[in-house]
C-alpha cells in the first residue's frame, strides 16, 4: 500500500504519457510551446508498464489515468491501454485528453479495454476556441467527444475551464449543451501551475461565482446520495436530476485531506502530489538496474513524504516549476 504520514492511501496513479500538447491553452503555456523532454528521457513504453505493473501488483494501485500534456499523441498508447488492462487486478483505466485524434482513437482505445475518458472543452465557439488555445481545432475536439461516446467511453466527461472575461459569460450554454448530449460537465477552477506563472486569484473564476453563473439558469441541489470519497469535484443534481454538473474547485475549496492521487511524470518521476516541491526518480532507478522490489521501496517513500495540503494559501507559497502540461492533469 502507498500510505502517506497522514493516513491518506494513493489508489490512483495518474501517468502523464508525454508533455508535450497540441494546444497552448492561455492557462497552461504560451503560444510558442515549452522546451519539450529530449526524447531519450521520457520513459518507453515497456518502462512505463514495468511501472504500471508494480503500481498495480504490489502497491494497491486500483485507477491508472492516463495523461500528458496530450496522452494521443503517444503513438503507442493503444497499446500501453492494451497492457495496463490486462494486468491482475484489473485497474480501471481513463484517459484525461484535449480530444483532438480522439475521432480516430476512440474505438481502437475502447477496444484495447479502456474504460473512460474526460475531454477538455471550454467554450463551444470556434472563434473562442481559436483565441483561447491557439489552435482552430475546435471541430476536431466536438468530433472527438461524439467519437468517445458512440464508442462507450462512459461517463464521458467533460472539463471546462472558466477564465473572467473570456469564457464565463458560456458556464450556462456549456451545461445545456453537454446535459443535451449526454456528457458530464465539470468546471474547474483555474490553479497556480501554468508555465507563464501568470495565474492570480482576482483571474480565477471561483466555485463560488460558478455555481452564482449556473444558478441564473438552473435549480442545482448538492448530490448528497453519493459518495463524494476523494473525487475533485462537487456534484449538484440539475433540474431534479438526474444530470449532474460538477465543480472542481481546486483552490478555494481544497479536497488534499481526501486525496488518493500519486503521479508518475513522462520522465519517470513520481510526483505525491500536483503541487510536490520534490520528485522521486524512478527512471534513472530503472536505467541503473534497480529490481521491482528497490523500485516499490523507493515508491513507498516518495508517497510517505507528502503534504497536508497545497498550500496556494501560504504566504510562503511557491508554484512548482513543472507547469501542469509536464505533471499530468
Ligand atoms: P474523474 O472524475 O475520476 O474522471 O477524475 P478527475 O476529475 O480528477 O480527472 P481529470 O483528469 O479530468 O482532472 C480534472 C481536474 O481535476 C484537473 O484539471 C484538476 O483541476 C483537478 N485535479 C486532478 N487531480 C488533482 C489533484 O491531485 N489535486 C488537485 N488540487 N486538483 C486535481
Ligand atoms: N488550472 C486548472 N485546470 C487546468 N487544466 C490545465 N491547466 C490548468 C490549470 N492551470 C485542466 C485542463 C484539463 C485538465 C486535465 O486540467 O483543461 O481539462
Ligand atoms: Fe494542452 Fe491540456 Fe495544456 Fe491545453 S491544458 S495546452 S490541452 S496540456
Amino acid at each position: 500500500m502507498l500510505r502517506d504520514s497522514f493516513g491518506r492511501v494513493a489508489t490512483d496513479l495518474r501517468v502523464s504519457l508525454t508533455d508535450k500538447c497540441n494546444l497552448r491553452c492561455t492557462y497552461c503555456m504560451p503560444p510558442e510551446g515549452l522546451d519539450w523532454l529530449p526524447k531519450p528521457q521520457l520513459l518507453t513504453a515497456d518502462e512505463i508498464v514495468r511501472l504500471v505493473t508494480i503500481g498495480v501488483e504490489r502497491l494497491g494501485i486500483e485507477e491508472v489515468r492516463y495523461t500528458g500534456g496530450e496522452p494521443l499523441l503517444r503513438r503507442e498508447l493503444v497499446d500501453i491501454v492494451a497492457r495496463t488492462t490486462a494486468l491482475e487486478p484489473r485497474p480501471q483505466v481513463s484517459l484525461t485528453t484535449n480530444g483532438i485524434g480522439l475521432a480516430r482513437l476512440a474505438e481502437p482505445l475502447a477496444e484495447a479495454g479502456l474504460d473512460r475518458v474526460n475531454v477538455s472543452l471550454d467554450t463551444l465557439d470556434p472563434a473562442t476556441f481559436k483565441q483561447l488555445a491557439h489552435r482552430d481545432r475546435h471541430a476536431d475536439v466536438i468530433d472527438g467527444l461524439a467519437a468517445a461516446d458512440r464508442a462507450g467511453l462512459r461517463p464521458v466527461k467533460v472539463n471546462a475551464v472558466l477564465m473572467r472575461g473570456v469564457n464565463d459569460h458560456e458556464a450556462a450554454p456549456l451545461l445545456r449543451w453537454s446535459l443535451d448530449h449526454g456528457y458530464e460537465l465539470r468546471f474547474i477552477e483555474q490553479m497556480p501551475l501554468d508555465a507563464q506563472h501568470g495565474w492570480s486569484r482576482e483571474n480565477m473564476v471561483t466555485a463560488d461565482e460558478i455555481l452564482q453563473l449556473l444558478s441564473a439558469e438552473f435549480d442545482l441541489v448538492p448530490d448528497d446520495l453519493e459518495e463524494r470519497g476523494s473525487a475533485p469535484a462537487e456534484r449538484f443534481l440539475v433540474d431534479g436530476g438526474p444530470a449532474r454538473v460538477g465543480v472542481i474547485g481546486s483552490v478555494t475549496r481544497p479536497f488534499c485531506g481526501a486525496c488518493d492521487r500519486v503521479r508518475l511524470t513522462a520522465d519517470g518521476q513520481v510526483r505525491n502530489c500536483l503541487f510536490a516541491t520534490e520528485e522521486s526518480d524512478l527512471k534513472t532507478a530503472m536505467r541503473a538496474g534497480a529490481s521491482d522490489d528497490e523500485l516499490e521501496e523507493r515508491w513507498r517513500l516518495a508517497v510517505s513524504r507528502k503534504r497536508a495540503g497545497h498550500g496556494i494559501d501560504d504566504p510562503s507559497f511557491l508554484q512548482p516549476s513543472r507547469p501542469m502540461s509536464a505533471i499530468g492533469g
